[in-house]
């Protein structure tokens, strides 16, 4: 079956790119990075998939309109054939109308347990909440900031010693783990049984009357 078409999305050092990017060159990886984009010019992750051998693309938003950087983004990312964007350490808030534009095809990956700890310093909050575990998800990207529906989630446990740094280390670590298996088992969606099943049950009890029986 034909590869999915992703578009990675960064603004810094492209650690999760990365870990999406080898994960793919696996052979039965059902998923291929056919583009890098980033706000940030100088993003060091560009220059990774560069020697990789994959198409990047770096539109800075100083001076930008958000709406307006966005549709540069939308541009070079459709031009480039994508079906899916995914986020990876992209700090920027989107325009509704990007999102719009990819409903169901834009994942994030988020540095906390959601819906614990949206936005921005995450590991300190875990850590001053006396957590004694951390962690990292994976969600569908809507309107509201990361509050999307969830597709993955890995935990990690606190220690004792632990700063906003170490902790962020280790979450890292299990990111690479999770967002590489989530992407590719949410591109494999259409062929699998659950999947489909759990589609076939969505129509039908949304018909009028219908009732689920089971039946032998
Ligand atoms: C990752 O920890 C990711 O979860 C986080 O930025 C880091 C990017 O690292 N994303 C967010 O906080 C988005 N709200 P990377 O550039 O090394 O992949």
């Amino acid at each position: 079956m034909a590869k999915a078409r992703v578009a990675v999305l960064i603004s810094g050092g492209g650690t999760n790119m990365a870990a999406l990017l080898y994960a793919a060159k696996r052979p039965d990886s059902p998923y291929e990075v056919v583009l890098v984009a980033s706000n940030n010019p100088d993003a060091e992750g560009l220059k990774l998939a560069q020697a990789e051998g994959v198409a990047t693309f770096a539109q800075s938003h100083v001076g930008l309109k958000r709406v307006d950087h966005d549709e540069i983004m939308h541009n070079h990312i459709t031009k480039a054939g994508a079906a899916y964007v995914v986020l990876a350490g992209y700090m920027r808030i989107l325009s509704e109308s990007f999102v719009e534009k990819w409903d169901g095809r834009m994942l994030n990956i988020h540095p906390s347990l959601l819906p614990k700890y949206t936005g921005l310093h995450t590991h300190q909050r875990a850590i001053d909440a006396g957590d004694s575990v951390a962690g990292c998800s994976v969600h569908l990207v809507t309107a509201d900031l990361d509050e999307g529906p969830l597709l993955g989630q890995m935990e990690v446990a606190v220690l004792p010693n632990d700063t906003a740094d170490s902790l962020a280390e280790r979450v890292k670590i299990a990111e690479h783990q999770l967002y590489p298996r989530t992407l590719a088992d949410y591109v494999s969606r259409a062929t699998d049984p659950d999947y489909l099943t759990s589609k076939v049950r969505e129509i039908a009890l949304a018909q009028p009357e219908a009732d689920e029986v089971v039946s032998h």
